[in-house]
Order: structure tokens, then C-alpha cells, then sequence
């Protein structure tokens, strides 16, 4: 069958599926089966065989709301492209707006900064990919997360800049002080998880989604160490969901030794990052 005509028959099947960007998703698995050239390719261009089983399996599993990041096993954010598993989660672009925030704090010199619930090294690495001379660190609960975070450390080829380890939200509080923290925690209230789609409530880890009653669980962990994380004048950043601004707002103001704190909004104008700075 020509390439284009095999397109548009996934592109009609993932729709069936009920997946909103069934037509990307069919270039995605294309390119990863063939690269870019089957996408520009002319109609007298056909599969062979075992392309064409390739594509059937990527698909009946696409079909099974199975995350298109999982059947290709990688994931770009930030222009990196980052190996993906169950064990972690799929790195959001509204993610990004705190790479962005956290580029504006950073000097262009030598610094430290810590990573809160790393997972796959998405923040981590991409600050680091952009400040030569700073170094990280990356706290993970999972074992099986950090192993991908090493993963994708060594292929960016940052491993001699990083330092993972395995352990709770205080886990790193031996190295400190860091110029700057960061975080994205899991901040989904326990309850809306089963109303997620399904790509993520049933693939998606659950330590990297489930913020406990009120989605704040992660924050209040972590906000009092804050202190005890950074130098005087260090700056941290956290992400949020869209609905936590005022919530976590009125937290973070009843900590002691955090101040200048403010609230981001996303490129949909919805509340994405909570930032400020150690006394
Ligand atoms: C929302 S994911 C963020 C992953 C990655 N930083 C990103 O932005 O794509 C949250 C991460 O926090 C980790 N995590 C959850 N609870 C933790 C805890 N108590 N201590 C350390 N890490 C934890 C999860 O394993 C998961 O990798």
C-alpha cells in the first residue's frame, strides 16, 4: 500500500480511538518506522511487509491509549530528546515555562542547582544543556526512574555533571547549599487521577501523579526545606497545576526564611510555576 494511503488508514484508526491528534500521531509512528522521507514520499512509494507489521503493532497499541512516548521510547522537551518508561513520567511542554523561569534566574557561571523528583532528568538536563559550568543534582524516590534519568544522562553526555539519588524530598540536604531548586512534584489531587485520560491514569506512574487529598501533599513537604536547600538570596521554583496559584500562595507565605514569592502563568495564561528566594 503507498505510504500516503497507509497514513491516512492509522490517522482514521487512531481517531476511531478516540486519540484528539490522530493524524500526528500516525507522522510520529511513520518517521519512527521509516524517518522523514517516507512522510514527503510519492504515491508510488509502498511498505514492505515487516514495516507494515511494525506499524500494525505501534498502532494496536496507540489503540489501546497506550502514550505514543512509550511505544517510541523517547521523548523531546526543551530540544532534547529524553528515553521514556512506565517508571516515569512524560515530560510536559507547560513544563517548559519553568525551564524558561529558571534560565532567567541562573547566572551564566558556575552553579548548583537541585532537582526535586527528577524522573526521566528533564529539568535537570535541560538547565544544564543551556549553563555549561553548573552542575546538578537529581532526588528520586523511584530506583527504576533514576535508572532512565542515568540513561538519558549519559546519552546528553551530562553524567560528569550530575550526581541522582535515590531517597525522599530531604534526601540531598547533605550537599546543600544550591543556588537554585526546582521541582516539579506529583500535584494531582487523588481523587481526579480516575478522570484523567486514560494514557494517564493507567500508564502514567502514579508516585509521579498523585499529590494526596487536596494535590498539595508534595509542596508541603517540600516548602519548609527550602531553607535548608539554598544559600541566602537562592531561588526556587515549583510547578503547579492551574487551579493551585492562591492555595499555594497562601502556603508558601506562611513559611518562614522564603520571600519575593510569585506565581507564573503559562502560555495559556493559566497558573503554571510558583517562584521566590531563600532569606
Ligand atoms: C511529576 S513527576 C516529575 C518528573 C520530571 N521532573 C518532569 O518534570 O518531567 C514527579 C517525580 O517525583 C517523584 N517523587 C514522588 N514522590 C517523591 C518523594 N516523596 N521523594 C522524591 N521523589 C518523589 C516521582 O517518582 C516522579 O519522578
Amino acid at each position: 500500500m503507498p505510504v500516503f494511503k497507509v497514513r491516512r488508514a492509522l490517522g482514521a484508526r487512531l481517531n476511531d480511538a478516540g486519540i484528539e491528534d490522530a493524524e500526528l500521531d500516525a507522522r510520529h509512528m511513520l518517521r519512527a518506522v521509516f524517518g522523514d522521507v517516507a512522510l514527503d514520499a510519492g504515491p508510488d512509494h509502498c511498505l514492505d511487509k515487516e514495516a507494515a507489521m511494525q506499524l500494525e503493532t505501534m498502532c494496536a497499541r496507540r489503540e489501546k491509549r497506550e502514550p505514543l512516548s512509550h511505544i517510541l521510547g523517547s521523548w523531546e522537551f526543551w530540544s532534547l530528546e529524553l528515553r521514556v518508561s512506565v517508571d516515569v513520567l512524560t515530560p510536559r511542554p507547560e513544563t517548559e515555562r519553568l525551564i524558561e523561569l529558571a534560565l532567567g534566574a541562573l547566572g551564566s557561571g558556575p552553579s548548583k542547582i537541585l532537582d526535586l523528583g527528577t524522573g526521566s532528568g528533564a529539568i535537570l538536563y535541560s538547565l544544564l544543556s543551556e549553563r555549561p559550568e553548573a552542575l546538578g543534582v537529581g532526588v528520586d524516590l523511584c530506583p527504576d526512574a533514576l535508572k532512565i534519568a542515568d540513561a538519558n544522562a549519559r546519552a546528553l553526555n551530562l553524567n560528569k555533571r550530575i550526581q541522582l539519588i535515590e531517597g525522599n524530598w530531604g534526601a540531598a540536604l547533605d550537599l546543600a547549599p544550591f543556588d537554585v531548586l526546582v521541582s516539579n512534584p506529583p500535584y494531582i489531587a487523588s481523587a481526579v487521577i480516575n478522570t484523567l485520560e486514560p494514557e494517564v491514569r493507567a500508564f502514567e506512574p502514579m508516585l509521579a501523579l498523585d499529590g494526596g487529598a487536596d494535590g498539595l501533599d508534595a509542596y508541603r513537604a517540600i516548602l519548609p526545606l527550602i531553607p535548608c536547600y539554598l544559600k541566602s538570596g537562592g531561588w526556587f521554583a515549583f510547578e503547579i497545576g492551574a487551579d493551585q496559584g492562591e492555595a499555594l500562595l497562601n502556603l508558601a507565605q506562611t513559611q518562614e526564611n522564603i520571600q519575593k514569592i510569585e506565581i507564573f502563568q503559562d502560555l495559556v495564561g493559566r497558573d503554571r510555576v510558583i517562584c521566590g528566594y531563600s532569606n
